[in-house]
């Protein structure tokens, strides 16, 4: 892509970015949420776009091409598969979420030169899917020319785990888990019981489990969750409740881990820091079988990780040590701003 200038963007989910590459080199990068002051801002990243623009010594009449990082018409052909699927248990919140589909998202193309009022008409408007733009962003910036690469998040248009491998510019997606199951969503759920916030609060649950002791581990793995040996997993859905997006948990859940979900603020009890621990252990054996048997799969033993599981710091150094990796490199911003760069 030598001379060309590329503007990456990731909105209207959470975490919007802007990343630009000239002659296939990462220029400048930035987070909306920098330059808003509000916390995961996911509304069209303008203010980070004109930042990276401004940082090349550009304006949006230089670019070549726009790339998105999922393609929105697939995601919402998800969610409106979903919503009839438990219809009518969905319908509750589907007009919550119509009209920003309606509006900006699903004519994203229109809403794109609306916000780059100075792109040439001829610029072409791409889009990526989720997963490849997890994938480029965890190796086309690492220091290998060949490489695994594992992307694990919630959900992007399908899939929500992918294995895939990259050679020198080109990276093939091999296999795919798709939603509802899904290790982000499934730790999202444990955050969200223990009291934290989705898409935010994942770290505190993370740094809550060594508090706890792993007794529910049992109990996770023999009735949440059907885990293969190479990673691979199928979520019971009797015990959860986000494919009609109110709540992520349902009482049977809840009488499995001994109780309501922990209210936002209240104390932390010893049970949630047992939920914590255990919810970390099954994430950490997940994430160690997936590295493993990407490995196995591409027959490399270098490793790039990406999507928002990713951010999981201390299940990543379970990889570096326990996975049998030769060298690990994960994309500094896992999560969908890196989707950006992708
Ligand atoms: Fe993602």
């Amino acid at each position: 892509m030598a001379g060309r200038r590329i503007l990456g963007i990731s909105a209207y989910y959470h975490d919007a970015a802007a990343a630009l590459l000239v002659d296939g080199r990462v220029r400048a990068a930035a987070q909306e949420e920098r330059f808003s002051r509000r916390k995961h801002d996911q509304r069209f990243p303008g203010r980070a776009v004109r930042w990276c623009l401004e940082a090349a010594g550009l304006t949006a009449g230089d670019l070549d091409a726009v790339v998105f990082y999922d393609k929105p018409i697939t995601k919402f052909a998800r969610m409106l598969e979903t919503y009839l699927a438990v219809a009518p248990g969905g319908w509750f919140t589907f007009p919550q979420v119509l009209p920003g589909w309606l509006g900006e998202k699903l004519n994203l193309r229109r809403t794109i030169r609306q916000e780059l009022p100075g792109l040439r008409p001829e610029c072409p408007i791409l889009f990526a899917e989720h997963h490849q733009s997890h994938a480029a962003s965890a190796f086309l910036p690492s220091p290998f020319t060949e490489a695994a690469i594992l992307t694990v998040d919630g959900v992007g248009e399908w899939a929500t785990t992918t294995v895939g491998v990259g050679r020198g510019n080109r990276i093939e997606l091999l296999e795919e888990l798709r939603f509802p199951h899904s290790l982000g969503l499934l730790y999202s759920a444990f955050t969200w019981y223990c009291g934290f916030r989705i898409n935010s609060g994942e770290y505190k649950l993370m740094g809550l489990a060594p508090y706890g002791e792993p007794r529910f581990v049992d109990a996770i793995l023999g009735e949440l969750i059907d885990l293969k040996p190479d990673g691979s997993f199928r979520l019971n859905l009797e015990y959860f409740r986000f494919l009609r997006g109110t709540t992520m948990t349902n009482e049977r859940f809840h009488r499995l881990f001994g109780g309501p979900p922990r209210k936002p603020e209240t104390p932390v009890e010893p049970r949630h820091m047992d939920v914590a621990r255990s919810a970390q252990a099954v994430t950490e054996e997940i994430l160690l079988r997936l590295a493993r048997h990407a490995m196995e799969r591409t027959g490399l033993r270098r490793l790039c990780l990406a999507g928002g599981v990713a951010l999981n710091c201390v299940a990543n150094g379970r990889i570096l040590r326990e996975s049998g990796c030769e060298a690990l490199w994960v994309q500094p911003a896992a999560g969908d701003a890196g989707g950006a760069l992708g």
